[in-house]
């Protein structure tokens, strides 16, 4: 077999340095040595960029595959919404996003100082929340978000280079069920919020452990889950049930409540190695007179919509059933004294120094 050639000996080649390389394809310089070091891989928006420029060569390129949709070659789906092409989950994704960002005083309402200079943002979806940040923390060198959906992460990008940030934001397809693909230390802030609604119980102590490892010491690891809203629609509230009962059961719960994940926060972060955890809790309200509420009739409706082979898939309801009961909540909540109110819990922790650990582990 023949030894194919490496992106820098075909760059070289080509008579390009990698920040002239990185220009071409408008990534950062940074992007171009990760790939020639094998830290990481140009991925599938890239690949079809570096092949127009002429890399792999063409005795190096494998055979075309027959056409296979990217969503077919990921891992099945842990996140209750299974379709990761739907374009109305944009929607709502970018609306959650806004509205959660407002709603609980900022981007990182809870730390002092937030002076970061290397951020990842796990499961980032539409990436407003890292878009924000960056925005708002000018001196942050390099923002990276990861989510498996595709569609999610292409958004993402035209949203950054529509804002003139792309040189400092990056956005990646990834599965963070698998692995982050960044060396260790790499970051000083790790971010999450949401991934509930993807992680099951299972699945935390792995995810931690490599958000430990890309974190630098002294480096902070941040989770912000929701609980389920309690409203005053009767239908709502059997949506809730079943919505529960489908989370309990595909095992994204400790506990079978509204606050089954919520409650073992801090103690997971604890117990995979943070040290000083602290928490912080917000509200979240929505009535008829309140600013988001058109967005949390918005989001619900949708929601009502995307959840249902989730739903199918975990409990018994009937389409019938089902349709009926929506129909009804979409009403109750156009009813003027409705509330629905919601907890929202971030905690977060430190990466202990090296020296930390010692003490830790022969304490
Ligand atoms: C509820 S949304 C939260 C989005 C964002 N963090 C926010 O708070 O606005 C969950 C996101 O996680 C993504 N996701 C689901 N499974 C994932 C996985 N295995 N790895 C990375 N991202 C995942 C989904 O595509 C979706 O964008």
């Amino acid at each position: 077999m023949t030894e194919k050639t490496s992106l820098a000996e075909w760059r070289v080649e080509q008579g390009w340095t990698q920040q002239q390389l990185a220009e071409k394809l408008n990534v950062a310089t940074r992007t171009v040595i990760r790939w020639e070091n094998g830290d990481s891989l140009p991925d599938a928006f890239n690949r079809p960029l570096l092949q127009e420029l002429g890399f792999p060569p063409k005795q190096d390129r494998i055979p075309e595959q027959p056409a296979v949709a990217p969503q077919s070659l990921e891992h099945p789906s842990t996140y209750f919404v299974e379709d990761r092409s739907n374009q109305e989950e944009i929607t709502r994704l970018t609306v959650l996003d806004a509205i959660l960002t407002k709603d609980m005083g900022g981007l990182l309402p809870e730390q002092p100082d937030p002076h970061f200079k290397r951020v990842l943002d796990v499961g980032c979806g539409t990436g407003g929340w890292l878009i924000e940040l960056a925005r708002t923390i000018p001196d942050c060198q390099l923002l990276i978000g990861v989510d498996v959906s595709h569609t999610a992460i292409e958004y993402a990008r035209a949203r950054a280079s529509a804002a003139g940030l792309g040189d400092r934001i990056e956005f990646r397809i990834g599965d963070a069920l698998r692995m982050l693909e960044f060396p260790a230390n790499s970051f000083d802030l790790v971010n999450h919020r949401a991934a509930a609604s993807w992680l099951r119980t299972w699945d935390w102590p792995k995810l931690l452990r490599e958000y430990l490892r890309v974190t630098c010491p002294g480096g902070i690891v941040r989770t912000t889950e929701l609980d389920w809203f309690q409203t005053t629609s009767p239908a709502f509230e059997q949506y809730s049930i079943l919505f529960l009962q489908a989370l309990n059961q595909s095992g994204h719960l400790f506990t079978p409540t509204g606050d089954g994940v919520t409650r073992e926060l801090a103690r997971l972060l604890s117990q995979y190695g943070l040290l000083q955890v602290q928490t912080r809790d917000c509200t979240l309200e929505y009535r008829p007179d309140t600013e988001g509420w058109q967005s949390f009739l918005g989001n619900t409706d949708i929601n009502f919509r995307i959840s249902l082979p989730f739903l199918h898939k975990w409990t018994q309801v009937s389409d019938d059933e089902y349709h009926s009961l929506c129909k009804r909540a979409l009403s109750e909540i156009q009813q003027s004294d409705f509330v629905a109110r919601c907890n929202v819990l971030t905690a977060w922790g430190v990466k202990p120094s090296e020296r930390g650990k010692q003490v830790l582990q022969t304490s």
